[in-house]
């Protein structure tokens, strides 16, 4: 999950890299480097975020017109100015940066220091560094293909040699490489919006194959030396749509970015009674011979799966299955061929849901990527594609795209539904029209912030923050409960508010916020039963209820209005009061809200 990248051309290499990891930061912060080829190979690297490193160069200023850079979130060793990198072996001749872990870097360490060599950091990084410098020959690219064949694990890998020093060689083994192509220049990146702004053109790289770029061109061969020929994918999104547009943070913006957001996932796809789902290719004699549902994902995503599950349940009457992504791959799943794995990912890289994707496939499901990363890992191992079409999400706290893949699961389940001629078609019509007023009735939500804010400075010196809901208003608690913890740092937890009387209602004290959702008619008065319980304890509820509700102010001390629409579809707007209080409270208690502290937007290791 760090962010790599590399430029060869005419111009200075180190502003070029700085500006990509500047755009690359939310893959990870703890340190950054570069290191570039002018005269010999220069390395400048310092723990912290990239302003630390800007300095750095600014006091000493490194020229050269090829080079290449990281930003750092750590697995091996600490984040620290020597674990930074990029790493060099002893000579100094050969550096490389490097996403992902080798797996057996203690075993190659120490076969390394048996035959004499010392290492100036703890990294697993820095094996592949000295691997690359006893393996050259004159030739970099042979040098590295011998070297990764001796490493284990998932990885983009890069790397520079003084010999050669207008050429960079990078190899893809899972972790996510991209090239993008100028004009008597190029670039390498993890990720596209790095070098977005610079050129549209890209090639990307797949596993276990190695691209050389130098000023002229791009090559990529397999790892094994075939050459590969791969068409230029040409991006059309705005560069503009990864500035922050005037906003204090990236997920503010974002939050507020999403009525156009689900305007786009649904643009295009809701034909008078047909949903055109432009890439899954499954059709309905598949659809109607699905046995079981099964959702994989983690985090966020996750959350998205828990109303999605209830969705594909309710509307489908199949059996649906939802599973972490990590405890999927090593839970030994009863999937069975004629079975659906929905594996939702706002990157299509997270490490986890790409294995559980994977092994749902291997046991015979049909896999559905449901991402917002067009071209990446999990949409091209999926057999179907939903793309969320959020638009790039800076922030690590994910809201656009959340609302996004729930946008996406509505669509799925009405185009199973139609084809397995499950869906009612009164519910059809009206989950239909819902869909369409969605874009008007979030930014309804929005434009009540003012009374969020006020809720947040009521809780902002809270200490525990709970949950509660009920069916699809859980799902939505839950995802509440999450937003608030990563970037307020204050403890929450969600669950059923049927569950809360077996145990956790001995923690509701005096003023201890409780925060309610409450939209399902059909298990209001339940879910009100419990918001009597809390209230009775002293409890400080938060409501959010439809604006015609108007039995919730009685018992609840603040209420957040979302307008009334189809129960189904309510988390759409529910989730949104909750997105905007945690950001009023991360705010109010000075947190660095679009990089929480131990958090990364993309995890791609295990
Ligand atoms: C990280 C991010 C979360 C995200 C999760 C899954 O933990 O911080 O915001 O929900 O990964 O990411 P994905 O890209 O697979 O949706």
């Amino acid at each position: 999950m760090c962010g790599i990248m590399g430029y060869v051309g005419p111009q200075q290499a180190a502003p070029i890299l700085l500006d990509g990891l500047t755009r690359l930061e939310y893959r990870g912060y703890d340190s950054a480097g570069i290191a570039v080829a002018g005269g010999g190979i220069e390395i400048r690297k310092a723990e912290g975020k990239i302003e630390r490193l800007a300095a750095l160069i600014d006091s000493e200023p490194i020229a050269g017109n090829a080079g290449i850079g990281h930003t750092r979130w750590a697995t091996h060793g600490p984040p620290s100015d020597r674990n930074a990198h990029p790493h060099a072996d002893p000579t100094g001749d050969f550096v490389v940066v490097h996403n992902g872990i080798i797996e057996n870097f203690y075993a190659l360490r120490e076969e390394l220091q048996a035959s004499g060599a010392s290492f100036a950091s703890d990294t697993d990084t820095e094996v592949l560094a000295h691997l690359v410098a006893s393996e050259y020959d004159g030739d970099l690219v042979a040098a590295v293909r011998k070297a990764v064949a001796r490493a284990r694990g998932a990885y983009a890998l890069v790397v520079m040699a003084k010999a050669e020093p207008g050429t960079i060689v990078a190899v893809r083994k899972i972790s996510p490489l991209v090239v993008g192509l100028g004009d008597g220049e190029n670039y390498l990146a993890s990720d596209i919006p790095a070098v977005l702004h610079r050129t549209r053109d890209f090639l990307i790289v797949e596993d276990d194959e190695l691209v050389v770029i130098d000023a002229d061109g791009a090559s990529i061969e397999t790892i094994s030396g075939d050459p590969v020929q791969r068409e230029v994918f040409h991006v059309s999104w705005d560069a503009e749509q990864a500035e922050k547009a005037g906003f204090e943070h990236f997920m503010l913006k974002e939050i507020h970015e999403q009525p156009s957001v689900v305007s786009e996932t649904i643009a295009g796809r809701l034909e008078d009674d047909r949903v055109v789902l432009e890439d899954a290719a499954f059709d309905d004699d598949f659809a109607r011979g699905i046995g079981t549902l099964w959702i994989t994902a983690c985090g966020t995503a996750y959350h998205a799966g828990l109303v999605g599950a209830e969705v594909f349940r309710r509307t489908l009457r199949i059996p649906t299955r939802v599973e972490y992504a990590h405890e999927m791959r090593y839970g030994d799943p009863l999937v069975a061929p004629g079975d659906l794995a929905v594996a939702i990912s706002q990157s299509g890289e997270t490490a986890d849901t790409l294995a559980a994707a994977r092994l749902a496939g291997e046991l015979g499901a049909r896999v559905l990527a449901l991402t917002n990363v067009v071209g990446s890992t999990l949409s091209r191992d999926a057999d179907d594609i939903v793309y969320t079409r959020a638009g790039p999400e800076i922030s690590v706290a994910s809201t656009k795209a959340y609302l996004a893949m729930l946008i996406g699961q509505y669509l799925l389940a009405l185009r199973l539904g139609r084809a397995r001629g499950v869906l009612d078609e009164e519910v059809a019509r009206r989950v239909t029209a819902g869909l369409r007023r969605l874009p008007e009735m979030v930014e309804e939500v929005l434009r009540s912030e003012k009374d969020v804010m006020a809720a947040a400075e009521s809780m902002v010196d809270a200490d525990d923050v709970y949950f509660i809901g009920r069916g699809l208003d859980y799902a939505v608690a839950m995802e509440g409960s999450l937003k608030l913890k990563e970037i307020s740092y204050l403890h929450s937890e969600a669950m059923p508010a049927g569950e809360l009387k077996h145990g956790t209602l001995a923690l509701v004290t005096e003023g201890v916020p409780v925060i309610v959702v409450i939209t399902q008619r059909d298990v209001y008065d339940k879910t009100l039963s419990a918001v009597q319980e809390v209230k009775a304890r002293g409890a400080r509820v938060i409501a959010v209820a439809y604006d015609t509700d108007a039995e919730i102010g009685k018992f609840a001390d603040v209420v957040l209005r979302i307008p009334e629409g189809e129960d189904l579809l309510a988390p759409v707007t529910a989730v949104v009061p909750l997105q905007l209080l945690a950001y009023h409270v991360a705010r109010l208690r000075g947190h660095d809200i679009d990089q929480p502290r131990n958090l990364a937007k993309s995890v791609t290791v295990e």
